[in-house]
């Protein structure tokens, strides 16, 4: 099996439920609150875990309460979670949840001591034994460059899931294995919407032309869907589901992808699982608290949207 390194962040999200998003300026009532270990980073590390991935984790949290629970989240999901230090300048990173009736969330993080994850923090001993670096965009873009420049060079796959949305560089898109962007963080990224097979098709010729080789775009409800720069696609349907919190989806989704892979799955079979890890996490409340095991998954008996 091969090993995943995910440079990440770890939030604790601060979670209630509305019946409606508040419109601005407007006050609503919540029902319930809950803390709840989040961070993308720290998402896609646990589900990769509890699924059975081997996997270690690099970020930073405050020295406090959050930042502790945080690290015993990853410790007994399976995490290695011994690169993630704590750091006394800054709180652990939060995030603030609102979860709809719909079950869609609207979400503000506070980075906190994940923006104390600085470049100079990357180490090279970092990547010794690693197969497959991971990230997200929670953490500062110039230690994720450096991140991907240095697992290039010492030989890893890397894979970037490119949430929240924003622009990158050529430089570090040119070290990008397999880009993971949502239809919003494609739109961001190229320039063309995932709305019409055309402008798709220019999007992704763009993105290859700058050196990804393979890309996923997660399309919600509508599955997801796989190009690379030799011109193979592959289309994945999503599961029906009774959805009463989406958060994590995408973090789930990646974490079964790259579990799969990491167990010598092709593709498409690993694309497979990861849409049921993605069905199974958002029929439960919560960020790592709707991560499912392996054994869920095996148990799952979904049917599929078309
Ligand atoms: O993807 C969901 C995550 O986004 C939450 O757990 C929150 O912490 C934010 O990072």
């Amino acid at each position: 099996m091969k090993r995943i390194l995910v440079l990440g962040s770890l939030n604790m999200d601060l979670v209630t439920n509305v019946h409606a998003t508040p419109k601005v300026g407007e006050t609503v009532l919540g029902n319930g609150f809950s803390e709840i270990p989040g961070g993308k980073g720290a998402n896609q590390a646990v589900a990769i875990g509890k699924l059975g991935g081997a996997v270690s984790m690099i970020g930073r949290v405050g020295s406090d309460d959050f930042g502790s629970k945080l690290k015993e989240a990853l410790e007994s999901s399976g995490v290695d979670g011994s690169g993630v230090k704590s750091v006394e300048s800054e709180p652990t990173g939060t995030a603030l949840i609102m979860v709809n009736d719909d079950g869609d969330n609207s979400i503000v993080v506070i980075p906190g001591a994940n923006f104390s994850m600085v470049p100079e923090n990357v180490l090279s001993e970092d990547f010794d034994g690693q197969d497959i670096l991971l990230a997200q965009l929670e953490t500062p873009i110039e230690t994720i460059e450096k991140a991907f420049a240095m697992a290039k060079e010492k030989g890893l796959m890397t894979v970037l899931n490119t949430a929240p949305a924003r622009q990158l560089s050529r430089d570090l898109i040119a070290n990008v294995d397999l880009l993971v962007p949502n239809e919003t963080e494609f739109e961001v990224l190229t320039g063309y919407s995932a709305e019409s097979e055309e402008d798709l098709q220019k999007g992704a010729a763009a993105l290859f032309d700058t050196g990804v080789k393979e890309l996923i775009i997660t399309l919600g409800k509508d599955g997801a869907l796989y190009m690379n720069h030799t011109g193979d696609k592959h289309h994945v349907h999503g599961y029906k589901v009774d959805a009463v919190d989406t958060t994590a989806a995408g973090d789930s989704f990646i974490g079964g992808l790259l579990t799969a892979l990491s167990k010598g799955e092709g593709m498409a079979s690993a694309m497979e699982f990861a849409m049921k890890v993605g069905a199974v996490t958002v029929t439960k409340h919560g960020a790592q608290s709707s991560l499912p095991t392996f054994g869920e998954i095996e148990k799952f008996e979904g049917v599929k949207r078309k």
